[in-house]
């Protein structure tokens, strides 16, 4: 089942309590309107008590009399219509209303009933028979009350409603007490969710469980192990390609030196010569796929939290624009470099080389004889900006989101291993840093910039121009 964690579990609260609600707010209604009832009920019989007292003889003639009193009773502001009937034996009508039925059966005692005015108006009545004696003469006198139950259904109104409104209160309270806390208990939980989700891909250290419930304590050792085997695998995986690209130099060494060899002991045949160069150029590309491959593994072992080096950047430009100054000469660039002084950055010297000269070398083979690149590099609060800028072909925005990935190339005319990009991005995230892509202005080539973390405080910025012209 989906959804919301903390919406199911105020669901499945929320059900019981609105029963509850529900059960109670009908309960206490029957007990209001019984309430109601017997206080009207009283009201009648007083009433008619009142009015059947009354009743006199005068001159042998039974008198009726209907005392305010009688009447008062029933006052209200929902003002009631009140109805009365006296009647003498023979169902003689002695005063009052006729439309008011009277039940079969009457005697002394008081008979509480319920009926319907000719008019359709219903009405809660009481009814009972008064026996007059005068000189050896009885007469029976029957009498009834009756009224309409506007005040009644008012009052049952008045004690219920109020009665609903603190259950419906109370209900209200309790699912917001009960939200507050499941926000608060549940909090561990989402910064367990927010700590596993921010994870980058190199981050396989186990996730901490402390201030976990404890029910919650298997599912985190189970991701951690689930991250220690991940991490296990990759170690083995890196140190797999590492040990192999290590194995590999050796033999290729030699069999370049013995291609050497045969080139000059074979030059005089041509067909002969012809296999040796190729031999040879393919010993070279496997030489560099070796070097490249040992590289990306040397930089994948390192881990951000890991690197504490420090390198001066601005050093290690000047030494690779140095050692590419021939290559720059020989494709006719102007190779160019814009640098703040004593840039340290944190980072493995090894590995900051290696970023920039594969860099460099990009935009040195894939800009056009008589373009310029150029390479500067500043400091922007805690960070060190490397930009490398030529006005070369560029790279288009398709192929600039994949530039990144492993044996990609963006074009087969020249020679390459497609893993350049990618060790540059290696070195780059695992020293704390990031790469990005973008076109050069007017859209005209290339511009990779590299964000590295800043070393050691430096104030001192002075501006250096190292320019070659080619
Ligand atoms: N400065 C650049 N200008 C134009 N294209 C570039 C540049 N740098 C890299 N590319 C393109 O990106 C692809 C990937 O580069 P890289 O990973 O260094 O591999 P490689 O250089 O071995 O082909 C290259 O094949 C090339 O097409
Ligand atoms: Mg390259």
């Amino acid at each position: 089942m989906s959804g919301s964690l903390r919406g199911r579990l105020l669901w499945w609260l929320l059900l019981p309590l609105a029963l509850f609600v529900a059960v109670s707010g009908a309960l206490s209604y029957q007990n209001m309107q019984e309430t109601a009832d017997l206080l009207q009920d009283n009201a009648l019989l007083s009433s008619v008590r009142v009015i059947g007292e009354d009743i006199d003889w005068d001159n042998g003639n039974i008198v009726v009399q209907i005392p305010p009193a009688a009447l008062e009773l029933f006052e209200s502001p929902e003002q009631d219509n009140v109805f009365y009937r006296v009647e003498g034996t023979q169902h003689r009508l002695l005063a009052g209303n006729p439309d008011l039925r009277l039940p079969a059966g009457l005697s002394s005692v008081p008979v509480f009933y319920t009926t319907t005015l000719d008019d359709g108006r219903r009405v809660r009545a009481v009814a009972y028979v008064r026996q007059l004696f005068d000189s050896g003469r009885t007469e029976e006198v029957t009498v009834a009350v009756a009224k309409t139950q506007r005040s009644r259904d008012a009052m049952v109104t008045r004690l219920w409603h109020p009665q609903l409104i603190r259950l419906f209160l109370m209900l209200v309270l309790a699912m917001s007490l009960v939200y507050l806390g499941l926000t608060f208990e549940l909090r561990p939980l989402m910064k367990l969710k927010d700590d596993v989700a921010d994870r980058g891909p190199l981050q396989l250290e186990p996730i901490r469980a402390e201030n976990l419930h404890f029910e919650l304590r298997p599912i985190v050792d189970a991701i951690n192990q689930c991250i220690s085997r991940m991490s296990q695998q990759t170690a083995t995986q890196r140190q797999f390609i590492s040990d192999a690209a290590h194995q590999l130099r050796t033999p290729l060494t030699l069999l370049d030196a013995q291609i050497q060899f045969a080139r000059q002991r074979g030059g005089h045949d041509e067909p002969l010569s012809d296999a040796l160069t190729s031999m040879h150029t393919s010993s070279r590309k496997m030489t560099t796929l070796t070097n490249k491959l040992l590289l990306l593994a040397q930089a994948e072992s390192v881990t951000p939290s890991g690197v504490q080096d420090q390198v001066d950047l601005t050093m290690v430009i000047a030494g690779v624009l140095e050692q590419l100054i021939v290559l720059a000469q020989k494709r006719d660039i102007d190779l160019g470099a814009e640098l703040e002084e004593d840039l340290i950055v944190i980072g493995d010297e090894a590995l900051t080389t290696a970023l920039v000269t594969n860099l460099v070398d990009n935009a040195l083979r894939y800009t056009q004889p008589g373009g310029c690149v150029t390479v500067t590099a500043q400091r922007d609060e805690d960070r060190v900006i490397l930009r490398v800028v030529d006005n070369g072909p560029g790279i288009s925005a398709e192929a600039r989101s994949r530039a990144f990935e492993r044996f990609y190339r963006a074009s087969s005319d020249t020679e390459g291993t497609g893993l350049g990009l990618a060790i540059v991005r290696e070195i780059a995230y695992r020293q704390g840093g990031t790469v990005a892509l973008a076109a050069g202005a007017g859209g005209i080539g290339l511009v990779v910039t590299v964000e590295l973390r800043t070393g050691r405080e430096e104030t001192r910025t002075v501006d250096k121009t190292l320019r070659s012209e080619a």
